[in-house]
């Protein structure tokens, strides 16, 4: 009833109104919602004007419209109009502002029908509340400021002042809420502002309290918890924990070889924070010396690391994220070096050959000797073999110069394989060697040496020409030709004559040769150099001495020089009758032109007349009587005595010897009768003639000799003394004298004579035999002085040999 008053003071107006118009038939009231069963709403008995009592027996009720639910009803007894069941405005009415029930008042006997309107009064029974209670929204972080996100709004059943009247959001900083109405419906819904922005790396998620209040009283309201869920934008790029990385790698790594790890972090979540590596901007060189994990981010070697290539690198890596944010970092490695490359020699420049003669410390070649390693690793140091005349001086940088130290012979040592050896100071060292083959070119400075320092050769006389004598060698150990050895004379004269007219060398083998016959009696021996030339240029030569001994031959039968030795000489020797046993009649004189044992001559007499009375001297030829000369030996004595060489074989020759016993010289006619028989009768006038000629010639030259001894006031000797006078140059020769003017000499005279006495080769050699100082006509007097006697002795011999036909005619 207070309800009931209050709400008719405060709207008399419509509830005046409401009267007036219903008066006319209709009642209408007013109630709250949700009051208590039986809550008086009105009295219609009062307001109807109807009898209490009678409403039960009318049987009054209410229906409502449309619906059999009684919310109200009848107090029959009092005519109250109560509240039968819980009315709620929200359920009848929902959202519309004003909330009308129709009833109808039903009364019977009679029947009676009056039109109730009841109007429901809100209360604010109903809290704002939201679709759910918490709420999620998902804000990439990459929002800007201003963002709007909408919330659904809360609901609030109650309308009017009940209903959702405002928002509260907690307090935070980065949103704020606004309300915003729609323009078509006018329904509210608010909006989360984004005030700042967010970050996600700072703070993932929120979760946000709003608050919706109504505005009734007590004011209710409800909540809701937004859990705002920080999206992650990209906005991290990786970041590598270093800007730059350095790290060091032994070159010759093998694969694989870790070498330095670089590492980006990225803020960012999922794909946005999975960072991989790569390498950024890399030449084909690098890449194919390092590879990159592109997950791990792991930079290992993947090929041959050399020193001696690069020995630094610098490499950049790139660091993503899934969508492609990305950093750059610098990774530098420094190689390091190691040992392992030997040095290298290179021969720059040889002189090859190189003469002999060459000077101590001539360069000879250039080397230069490299390591690509570094620092000690590239020191080196360079040696060359023990024993060879060369050195190695160093030079410019690593430059040497290969220097002689000696002299060179390249007849030692023709060829050097000198060795050079580098060596470097890594650890452990490395060296290498190269060999230089160096020749060493001849030069002409050996003249050939002959092996002996003379040579003899001997040579029987009688040789046949084109004999071999004996043969040189000289050796040359020169090159080539420069050791070839030419041998030959060297001119010189043997008796007069060229030397080359006897002797021949070959000039190539050294083998000499006679060029002709010797003939001991003409020379025993004689000198000659040759000479070994070689045919360097200049040459070099050598001489040599080669002494020709010419032996002897037994090629001379003895000459017999008195008496004349052909068997019909008729010289007579006188032997006194008083002569006693061992006088010396007579001398047979003998020579031979060998000599030695070939001249060694032995007489014998192989017949005589009476053969016990003349005995002959072995040796000396000198026939004595054995005993003393009787009356009764006969008157002529005829001797035939032999001489004979000691020679092998030995040669020989006879001469018959007349001996007339006899004091008186003219018993001499007799002679002829004793000595010959008539052989001669078969002269010629021819040859008389010849003879004649002959005859005149001989008396020309006698007068011409006679001249000369009378001149030198020497008489000569006359034959028949001779026995006594002969010199001693008839004797026998002796071994040991065959230089002195005995037998050979007299017998080349006697040749001289017998030829024709020109100044021919023979004649000359004959002269320098003798005296070779002297000239030949000099020489000629001379010997006619010296041995006059000869000459005389044979030119009367066969001056009475030419003239004796002539008598005999
Ligand atoms: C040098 O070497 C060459 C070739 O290897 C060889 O024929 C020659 O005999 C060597 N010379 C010396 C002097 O060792
Ligand atoms: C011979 O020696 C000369 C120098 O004396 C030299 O020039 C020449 O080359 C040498 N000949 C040879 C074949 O070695
Ligand atoms: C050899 O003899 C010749 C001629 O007499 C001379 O020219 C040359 O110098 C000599 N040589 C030597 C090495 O004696």
């Amino acid at each position: 009833m207070m309800h009931l008053r209050s709400f008719l003071q405060s709207y008399s107006f419509v509830f005046f109104f409401a009267v007036v118009r219903y008066a006319h038939g209709d009642l209408s009231y007013s109630v709250q919602e949700e009051l208590k069963r039986g809550s008086v709403i009105g009295n219609i008995a009062k307001d109807l004007g109807l009898e209490v009592g009678r409403l039960s027996a009318r049987k009054a009720r209410v229906d409502m419209e449309e619906n059999d639910r009684q919310y109200i009803g009848i107090n029959l007894r009092s005519g109250d109009l109560v509240v039968a069941e819980r009315i709620d405005r929200e359920e009848h009415c929902g959202e519309k502002p004003s909330c009308v029930l129709k009833f109808e008042l039903l009364l019977e006997n009679p029947l009676e029908l009056h039109r109730l309107s009841l109007q429901v009064q809100d209360v604010n029974d109903n809290a704002p509340i939201f679709p759910k209670d918490t709420m999620k929204l998902e804000i990439r972080e990459s929002a800007a400021k201003g963002a709007r996100y909408r919330i659904n709004a809360a609901q609030d059943a109650d309308i009017g002042k009940n209903s959702v009247e405002s928002y509260i959001l907690e307090q935070n900083p980065h949103f704020v809420f606004s309300i915003q109405a729609t323009r078509a419906g006018g329904r509210k819904y608010g909006e989360l502002v984004l005030d700042k922005e967010l970050d996600r790396e700072e703070q993932q998620e929120m979760k946000l309290l709003l608050t919706a209040v109504d505005g009734g009283s007590p004011q209710r309201s409800g909540t809701v918890v937004i859990h705002v869920i920080v999206l992650d934008a990209n906005d991290n790029a990786p970041v590598f924990t270093e800007a730059v990385y350095t790290a060091t790698l032994p070159e010759n790594s093998p694969m694989k070889t870790p070498v330095i790890t670089v590492s980006a972090s990225d803020a960012d979540e999922g794909v946005n924070g999975e960072v991989t590596y790569e390498f950024s901007s890399i030449s084909d060189k690098l890449r194919n010396l390092f590879s990159l994990d592109d997950k791990t981010g792991e930079i290992s070697v993947s090929g041959d690391i050399d020193y001696e290539e690069g020995r630094k690198y610098e490499l950049f890596v790139e660091a993503k994220d899934g969508y492609g944010l990305s950093s750059e970092a610098k990774v530098i490695i420094d190689i390091t070096d190691v040992n392992d490359n030997a040095p290298v020699i290179h021969v720059k420049s040889l002189t090859n050959p190189i003469h002999e003669n060459v000077s101590p410390g001539t360069e000879v070649g250039i080397i230069n000797v490299q390591d690509r390693d570094s620092e000690s690793n590239r020191q080196v140091r360079c040696s060359i073999q023990q024993g060879a005349p060369f050195k190695l001086v160093p030079s410019i940088k690593n430059y040497y110069s290969l220097v002689t130290t000696g002299q060179l012979d390249r007849e030692l040592v023709s060829d050097y394989n000198i060795t050079i050896t580098a060596t470097d100071e890594g650890s452990p060292p490395l060296s290498s060697s190269k060999t230089v083959q160096l020749s060493i070119a001849d030069i002409n400075d050996n003249p050939p040496v002959f092996d002996e320092q003379s040579y003899s050769a001997y040579v029987s006389e009688n040789n046949k020409p084109g004999s071999t004598l004996c043969s040189v060698t000289a050796r040359d150990p020169d090159w080539r030709q420069n050791g070839t050895v030419i041998y030959s004379l060297l001119p010189g004269e043997v008796n007069g004559a060229t030397v080359s007219s006897y002797v021949s060398v070959n000039g190539d083998t050294g083998v000499i040769h006679a060029v002709r016959s010797f003939d001991y009696e003409q020379f025993r021996s004689f000198k000659m150099q040759v000479m070994a030339r070689d045919n360097g240029s200049p040459p070099l030569s050598s001489n040599v001495t080669v002494s020709v001994f010419v032996s002897d031959v037994n090629d001379n039968s003895p000459q017999i020089l008195y008496p004349a030795p052909e068997g019909n000489s008729f010289m007579t020797e006188l032997v006194p009758k008083a002569a006693h046993g061992g006088s010396l009649v007579s001398k047979v004189i003998a020579v031979d032109a060998d000599s030695g044992q070939n001249a060694w001559l032995s007489y014998e007499i192989v017949k005589s007349t009476d053969p016990g009375l003349f005995t002959i001297g072995v040796h000396s030829g000198e026939i004595r009587t054995q005993r003393d000369i009787s009356e009764s030996d006969s008157m002529k004595q005829n001797l035939i005595v032999a001489v004979k060489d000691n020679g092998q074989p030995s040669l020989s020759a006879t001469c018959s010897m007349y001996l007339l016993i006899s004091d008186n010289l003219a018993e001499v006619p007799e002679l002829k009768d004793i000595s010959y028989d008539e052989k001669n009768s078969k002269l010629t006038s021819y040859l008389i003639i010849a003879l004649v000629s002959v005859s005149t010639f001989f008396l020309t030259f006698i007068i011409i000799i006679l001249g000369v001894r009378f001149c030198r006031r020497r008489k000569p000797r006359l034959l028949f003394d001779g026995a006594v006078a002969i010199p001693s140059a008839y004797l026998p020769p002796n071994y040991a004298d065959v230089d002195g003017t005995g037998t050979l000499r007299s017998a080349y005279n006697y040749d001289a004579y017998l030829t024709t006495g020109s100044r021919t080769s023979d004649f000359k050699f004959v002269t320098s035999y003798n005296d070779n100082t002297l000239p030949a006509d000099q020489t000629l007097r001379k010997m006619l002085s010296r041995s006059c006697f000869p000459f005389v002795v044979v030119f009367l011999i066969m001056m009475y040999r030419l003239i004796r036909p002539c008598y005999v005619n």
